[in-house]
């Protein structure tokens, strides 16, 4: 029997090295040289399959190309590396399109009926993600969801603080909750879907199998039995939206209808949202306070400079302390550039686009065929050193500006992440309150760098175990207020 197996996979290997043999001659000279996966024919699959985007961080790796080709059995993957190549993509767009994934969304990932998924297939996609993009624009709507948003943050970093006793938590976990939690208050008002624990925990067993699900590869239907539970309570609550539901949740709510979306494929948005709402910001909130905290100096110039800038303490009421939101966003550069330091360290995105005509790029340099897809890596570009100087989180010179466009985290214009300013706030907000709070000690003593966990579809990685940690409250149990200052204020974060 097991000589049967060994034969077999000689044979299939064998096959394997023909059909490579033969793929190399529908390959074109002027498309992006190949790159030889070290399994052949399917090493390439294998690879995206195990690591998702990560595993384009690798495969730049091994060249220095600026666009190289994956071979994955079917079709091809163009790997863009390099900076010079964003504009020139983007300005293909016709036929370099992201226009088809809103609807592969809509199919795989939120579970959309057909003729919902049929939608997109026109202009619609456009005026929905304009909608969407207009009512998270800064303005007092945003300050009311703002607001909802941190108070609910200081209530649990109030309970970590635990009256002055503190806590030992997995990080993970804690900051799991804390996004759904937070989050939620913010997009759906304070009595949102999540406040059942089994549907927050259902949201996260989902995300592991979202990938999965995706590539329709999700033999067991645990995605979809996830998923159904989060459906089941968004439908719920999309039933009857609630005074304090944010505008961008109405707004969209009401298009999707009036397009002639059904109440539960319309409902299911919703769910699909909360994969982009929830799934990026976890693992940022994360490596931002993992990067801070296990660096105590900086984490002292970091206290100073809060308390110099953005913190008040109202003498008279004894223990009420104020943290001025504009002034965060605005007074604090320090405490900006370690989150973004940690964003560009993090990230493992890569945008994608799909080939809808064979297009030449770059003055006719190369040729990107017809049904292919095409995916702009992002990390290669966050570790040059040609731009951003030896890589070592929280290690720049004060006096250094990185260029804008090669900063990724936020993806690329014209789709960057339209929630960016709400998602900064929340997690400097976030990281703000535990630092002038607490001290956080791993339990084991070390921060000792974890592996990663590559199920997620998200920017950045969650770690692949859970991390323990001691909260030490700084002292004594004070009370916490936000102050907004006024609704244009912005994070200064590189994208804009
Ligand atoms: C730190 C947190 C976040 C990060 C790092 C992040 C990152 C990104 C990135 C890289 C993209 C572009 C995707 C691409 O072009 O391939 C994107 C798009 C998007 N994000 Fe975020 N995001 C975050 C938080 C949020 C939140 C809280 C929301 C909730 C409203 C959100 C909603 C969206 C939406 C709707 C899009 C699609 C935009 C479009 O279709 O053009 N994101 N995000
Ligand atoms: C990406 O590559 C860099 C080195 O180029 C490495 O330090 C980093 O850990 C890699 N990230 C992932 C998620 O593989």
């Amino acid at each position: 029997m097991l000589y049967e197996i060994v034969y077999a996979l000689v044979g299939l290997v064998g096959l394997a090295y023909s059909l490579d043999y033969a793929l190399d001659l529908r390959y074109d000279a002027r498309e992006p040289k190949r790159l030889p996966s070290r399994i052949p024919l399917i090493g390439h699959l294998l690879g995206i399959v195990k690591y998702g985007t990560a595993y384009y961080n690798q495969t730049s790796e091994r060249t220095a190309d600026e666009i190289y080709t994956l071979d994955c059995v079917a079709l091809k993957i163009y790997v863009s590396r390099s900076r010079r190549l964003i504009p020139i993509i983007q300005k293909a767009s016709k036929t370099l399109s992201f226009r088809p994934f809103v609807k592969v969304v809509a199919r795989e990932m939120a579970g959309n009926s057909e003729e919902a998924c049929d939608l997109f297939d026109g202009s619609f996609v456009d005026e929905y993600s304009q909608v969407v993009k207009s009512a998270l624009l800064p303005g007092t709507h945003q300050d009311d969801q703002n607001l909802r948003m941190a108070h609910s943050v200081i209530s649990l970093v109030d309970d970590l603080v635990n009256g002055g006793k503190g806590k030992t938590i997995g990080l993970l976990e804690w900051t799991q909750h804390l996004i759904v939690e937070a989050t939620s208050c913010g997009f759906f008002g304070v009595e949102h879907p999540f406040k059942d624990p089994e549907v927050e925990r259902a949201f996260w067993r989902w995300q592991l199998y979202l990938r999965s699900q995706m590539a329709s590869v999700d033999f067991f239907g645990k995605a979809n039995q996830e998923r159904e539970v989060v459906n089941k309570a968004i439908i719920e609550y999309c039933r009857k939206l609630k005074d304090d539901t944010s505008k961008v949740v109405l707004d969209r709510q009401r298009v999707l209808k009036v397009a002639g979306m059904t109440f539960e494929d319309a409902a299911k948005q919703e769910t699909l949202f909360c994969v982009a709402m929830f799934g990026n910001t976890t693992p940022t909130l994360y490596w931002f306070i993992w990067e801070l905290f296990s660096r105590p100096s900086l984490l002292e110039e970091v206290r100073r400079e809060l308390e110099e800038h953005a913190i008040t303490r109202d003498k008279a009421n004894q223990g009420e302390h104020v943290l001025d939101i504009a002034a965060l966003k605005t007074r604090c550069p320090l405490m900006l550039s370690v989150f973004q330091e940690t964003q560009r360290i993090h990230h493992v995105h890569a945008n994608i686009r799909k080939v809808t005509a064979d297009t030449f790029i770059d003055n006719g340099r190369y040729l990107l065929r017809k049904g292919n897809y095409l995916q702009m890596a992002g990390s290669p570009i966050h570790y040059s050193e040609e731009i951003w100087g030896p890589t070592q989180a929280g290690s720049k010179e004060a006096s250094f500006v990185p260029q804008p466009s090669a900063f990724m985290a936020w993806g690329t214009p014209p789709h960057l992440c339209p929630a960016r300013q709400f998602a900064a706030t929340e997690v400097m907000l976030t990281v703000a309150l535990l630092a002038v709070e607490c001290d956080i000690f791993p339990n084991g003593g070390q921060w000792k760098s974890p592996t990663l966990r590559y199920n997620d579809v998200a920017a950045i990685l969650s770690p692949g175990k859970e991390f323990e940690l001691q909260v030490k409250p700084r002292r004594g149990a004070g009370k916490w207020d936000v102050k907004m200052g006024m609704g244009k204020t912005q994070v200064n974060i590189l994208s804009g």
